[in-house]
């Protein structure tokens, strides 16, 4: 995410100087949809590189949780206030600051039991949790209760309607990316979050397939048709990867030790494939997207400057003054960003079909 920040800042440098609030690019939200237990909430905790979420077997994810990343830079001290690790702070708590992310995972796990008692109950009110840390840029996640048919515990007979209305609410939204998890262990070719993203994105264009549970599946096959995009084809897409199992989360394996066992996975198994899959090539793939949408967002942008530049210098001229350098400057910096930046897509993108081709 390095890179996209690094971008993300300069063009901020550029909307603070023309004083365009409303140009702000926002970047999509990602959200993320698939049955019970298909690894989303650890997808999701793989692609922030942090362990902070309730996992495990049957329905735990029971709300939405709406996970906005806030870019704080290391030296942003008034925001920052003397802290130097990444914090979290949930808007049902208010101000509360929390540093130990152990406590994050609980709050969740607590706010979700407050409102929907402790039998498996499901409620589509959101919680709303922040995180900042120098290391993301300013993006939103969203993970969503799995998919499921037959109600438990103490939910209503209807409980796959309001989950799929639930997921549908989210991925309705143009500006949101789809991250449809499907475990290795079921049938791919009729996966139902694929089938719901082709609902509300026929062509393709914001949907990414994520395999999980690589590791899971029998002995004597492998999901070779899958990833190679033989059996179903994926415009953006199909990346596999392995997270941690249960037994690893009752272990507490850490992450770095899980990012290096499940590499070691995909050269074993896929020596063909290996470096376009995993959680690293999941997040390169994201950092792609995003930055394709920031490319889409530039023209805009440069228009904006432009109709700024034309005022001023009608302004200026009113008084009788040359129109002022520094517009001709924002203008000529603007226009090697927009340079800049075709160039950093198209590089990446090339990249990524390069690699694909392997
Ligand atoms: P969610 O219900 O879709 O959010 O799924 P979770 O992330 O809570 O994961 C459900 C269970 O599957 C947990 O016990 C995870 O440890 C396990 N799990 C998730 N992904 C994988 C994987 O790639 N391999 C293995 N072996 N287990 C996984
Ligand atoms: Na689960
Ligand atoms: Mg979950």
């Amino acid at each position: 995410m390095e890179s996209l920040i690094s971008k993300i800042n300069k063009l901020q440098d550029v909307f603070a100087v023309v004083g365009s609030r409303e140009a702000e690019i926002q970047l999509p939200q990602i959200v993320v949809v698939g049955a019970q237990s298909a690894g989303k909430s650890s997808v999701i905790e793989a692609i922030v590189g942090r362990d902070f979420l309730p996992r495990g077997i049957g329905i735990v994810t029971r709300r939405p949780l709406i996970l906005q990343l806030c870019h704080t830079a290391a030296e942003d001290e008034k925001t920052r206030n003397g802290r130097e690790g990444d914090w979290a702070q949930f808007e049902h708590t208010n101000a509360k600051i929390f540093e130990d992310f152990e406590l994050v995972r609980k709050e969740i796990a607590d706010e979700t039991d407050r409102s929907t008692g402790t039998n498996k109950g499901i409620d589509d009110m959101p919680i709303s949790l922040k995180i900042f840390s120098d290391r993301f840029p300013n993006l939103t996640l969203v993970d969503l209760p799995g998919m499921t048919k037959i109600p438990v515990g103490d939910q209503p007979l209807d409980i796959e309607q309001q989950i799929l209305k639930m997921i549908m609410h989210y991925i309705n939204n143009p500006n949101s990316i789809i991250l449809a998890v499907t475990p290795a262990n079921q049938d791919f070719a009729t996966s139902e979050p694929m089938k719901m993203a082709k609902e509300v994105d026929p062509e393709g264009e914001r949907t990414l397939a994520v395999l999980t549970k690589l590791d899971l599946m029998d002995r004597g096959t492998n999901a070779l048709d899958i990833l190679s995009g033989q059996l179903v084809d994926v415009k953006l897409g199909i990346v596999g990867v392995v997270n941690r199992s249960q037994a690893d989360i009752m272990a507490e394996k850490p992450m770095d030790e899980a990012l290096q066992a499940e590499e070691a996975f995909f050269q074993k198994e896929y020596p063909n494939f290996a470096k376009t899959q995993g959680t690293r090539y999941l997040s390169v793939r994201l950092n792609v997207l995003l930055m394709n949408h920031i490319h889409e967002c530039l023209p805009s942008l440069k228009d904006r400057v432009a109709s700024l530049i034309s005022q001023y210098g009608v302004k200026l001229n009113v008084y009788g003054r040359p129109i002022e350098d520094k517009n001709q400057a924002l203008l000529k910096i603007l226009t090697r960003f927009s340079a800049a930046y075709v160039a950093t897509i198209e590089g990446t993108t090339r990249y990524v079909e390069a690699e694909e081709l392997c």
